[in-house]
């Protein structure tokens, strides 16, 4: 039977555990094998008992779980040769052909580099006398599925990321409670947000939690948003609005390029104001606990399709993204979703924020 490795890459993401699972259980419904690569790549670089053969009820009692139950790594042997050569040995020795990644851009990319040089590596394997000529020749094609694991929601393409969901409900929690406190003591409370490059989790939580303003990274506020920031709070207070809520997105940024920190937006509004903010940071707790409905119910639909498409996958295929758009799971291939969301990091290191903002739009259909 075909053999399947699953793993986990980059930063983690709740509902990946679901994933995992989807993916192991379609595989053992399908006829094939499932493998857990342990800690990211650093698992196929390792070999041994870091590829460890799934069976059903190893993967029960994960689905509510957060993180990840097979462990997620940054593997800097995987970006050299020797890494590579050692994670192609390793899969083939474990019979290993097909892989389903789960993680973010990056880790995505390097998945799809490695699948390219699945030739050239067993071909030197060969020589090496590290593998049999049997071996390559019955291994000689990689299948691969990329699931986009990110909190982030910052693939272009796929309308939502496994785990953007749960992330938003753990700022909202967030909000919702630093709103109640604030509104007794009449006080404003600047909150930092995760998201590197993409500004959805500030903004869409912004939103929904009624906040006052947000700094997101592709729309950066005009010179002087010190003034207009105050303003808005100031009319808040005076139509009987007892809190202020300002989110900032840790990679937010002035018209210049230059970061804006909570700590600025403090310094802003005790001089214009009086008074000092408070500051929330809400750092790893976005990324922590359980999975929501969605992290768990959409993860578990992408994983059986990744198996199906790892199944299904000829010489000569591209890599695949099982993402969503339009509430449907969506094909894309892999390097193409990949270059299109370096794109608009690129617009953005650019300050080309116009640019960025239109192609991001077309991954969340705005
Ligand atoms: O998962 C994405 C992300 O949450 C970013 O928003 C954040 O900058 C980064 O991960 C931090 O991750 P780590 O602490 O693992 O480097």
């Amino acid at each position: 039977p075909v053999r399947i490795g699953v793993l986990t890459s980059g930063g983690d993401a709740q509902g990946m555990n679901a994933a995992v699972r989807a993916v192991a259980r379609s595989a053992l419904k399908l006829g094939a094998v499932p493998y857990a690569i342990m800690d990211g790549w650093q698992g196929a670089v390792d070999g041994g008992d870091a590829i460890r053969e799934l069976t059903w009820s190893s993967v029960s009692s994960i689905l509510n779980k957060g993180g990840t139950v097979i462990g997620t790594a940054r593997c800097a042997a995987f970006r050299e040769r020797h890494g590579l050569l050692d994670a192609c040995q390793h899969l083939v020795e474990k019979g290993i052909d097909r892989l389903v990644v789960i993680g973010g851009d990056g880790s995505l990319a390097g998945t799809n580099e490695f699948k390219e040089e699945w030739p050239s590596l067993l071909a030197e394997l060969v020589e090496a006398g590290r593998i049999t000529p049997a071996q390559a020749e019955s291994h000689a094609f990689l299948g691969v599925a990329g699931l986009v694991g990110s909190i982030d929601n910052d693939l272009v393409g796929s309308d939502m990321t496994i785990g953007t969901d749960s992330a938003m409900d753990r700022i909202l929690t967030a909000i919702d409670q630093l709103s109640s406190t604030a509104a007794s003591h009449q006080r404003t409370f600047v909150v930092e947000v995760m998201g590197r490059h993409c500004g959805y989790l500030p903004l869409m939580t912004a939103v929904a939690g009624g906040c006052d303003y947000v700094f997101i990274p592709e729309k950066p506020p005009a010179a002087g948003w010190e003034d207009e920031l105050a303003d808005k709070l100031r009319a808040g207070r005076a139509a009987g609005r007892r809190e202020s809520i300002v989110l900032v997105a840790e990679g937010a940024v002035d018209s210049q390029g230059q970061p804006i920190t909570t700590d600025m937006v403090c310094d802003a509004l005790e001089e214009r104001m009086g008074e000092r903010p408070h500051v929330t940071i809400l750092g790893h707790v976005q990324r922590g606990g359980v999975p929501t409905a969605y992290d768990r119910w959409q993860p578990t639909v992408q994983g059986y399709c990744a198996v199906r498409q790892v199944l299904d996958q000829q010489a000569g295929d591209e890599s695949v993204i099982v993402g969503v758009r339009h509430n449907r799971v969506a094909l894309m291939p892999l390097m193409e979703a990949v270059r299109n969301t370096r794109a608009v990091k690129t617009y953005s290191d650019a300050l080309d924020f116009d640019k960025a903002v239109q192609a991001r739009g077309e991954s969340f259909g705005q």
